[in-house]
């Protein structure tokens, strides 16, 4: 039995909660957080504690909180010695400082407090400075996902701004269609088959043998006649610039 403490409360560590919850090989002994929130409805109240020096003792316990308060809530630990682990993408494992043995259990996922998440599907980025912890770290994690791997804070690092892309960005991409649509009263649902058929297939293949669309065929009329529809200067400007760098990848000429 791995004996967690988790400390946050906010997307993270609530399906953290909600995941761990269920594992009979995990127990949740205590959660830490500023505003004495529950995870979960069947949480007992008295096993949640805003105050860091009420923590228990525990096998690992997990910084689930922003990444810009992750070094200071690491230096208010009130131990030595313990494994402590953040849940970031893009923090390296050295902000927990030199108290405690540290890791990293970086769950590459989007989360959201309502939205359900199946674990089993979720990559798990390990991370840890001696063995033994990565040992616990990996019976943790594939006690809810089959796809754990062992990741160092500079590959994270890679990993991460390639989330964005593949994540933020594209969300981003997703909003300028809906706000195109919803401009022009035309319903953004029928694009929904496009979307999923193009996360599939990458999934399956290399993005660049299926990039389709009008800046791979050079096909300038077309490019045109969307500039011209385009009235916003920030979606003209994403459409140059993307246009630009698939025709640059693919060695086509503007
Ligand atoms: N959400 C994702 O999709 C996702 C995916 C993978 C990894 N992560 C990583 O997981 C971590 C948590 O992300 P999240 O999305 O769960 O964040 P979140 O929903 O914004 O929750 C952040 C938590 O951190 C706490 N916190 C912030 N500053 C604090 C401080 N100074 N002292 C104590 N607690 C503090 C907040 O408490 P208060 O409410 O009291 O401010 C809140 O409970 C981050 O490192 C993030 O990079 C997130």
């Amino acid at each position: 039995m791995i004996r967690v403490v988790l400390l946050g409360a906010g997307n993270v560590a609530t399906h953290f909660y909600s995941a761990f919850y269920k594992e009979k090989t995990v127990e949740i002994i205590q959660c830490y957080n500023r505003k004495n929130i529950k995870l979960h409805p069947d949480q007992k109240e008295d096993l949640i504690i805003t105050d860091l020096s009420d923590l228990k003792e525990a096998d690992v316990y997990i910084l689930a909180i922003h990444d810009d308060a992750i070094k200071e809530i690491a230096n208010l630990l009130p131990f030595r010695n313990k494994f402590v682990v953040h849940t970031s993408g893009s923090v390296p494992i050295d902000v927990l400082g030199t108290n405690n043995r540290t890791g990293v259990l970086y769950p590459l996922q989007t989360f959201t407090k309502d939205t359900y998440v199946d674990f089993s599907t979720v990559p798990f980025c390990l991370e840890a400075e001696n063995s033994n912890d990565l040992q616990t770290l990996k019976t943790l994690a594939s006690s809810l996902s089959k796809k754990i791997f062992e990741i160092s804070s500079a590959q994270r690092g890679i990993l991460h701004v390639a989330a964005v892309f593949v994540n933020n960005f594209v969300n981003h991409m997703f909003a300028i269609g809906n706000d195109i649509c919803k401009e022009h009263q035309v319903p953004f649902e029928i694009l929904h088959p496009l979307i999923l058929e193009t996360a599939q297939k990458v999934s399956l293949t290399d993005p660049d043998s299926i990039q389709t669309g009008p800046a791979v065929r050079n096909d300038t009329k077309t490019i045109e006649r969307h500039l011209n529809i385009l009235k916003e200067k920030s979606q003209k400007n994403i459409y140059q610039l993307l246009t630009t760098a698939i025709q640059d990848k693919h060695g086509k000429k503007l």
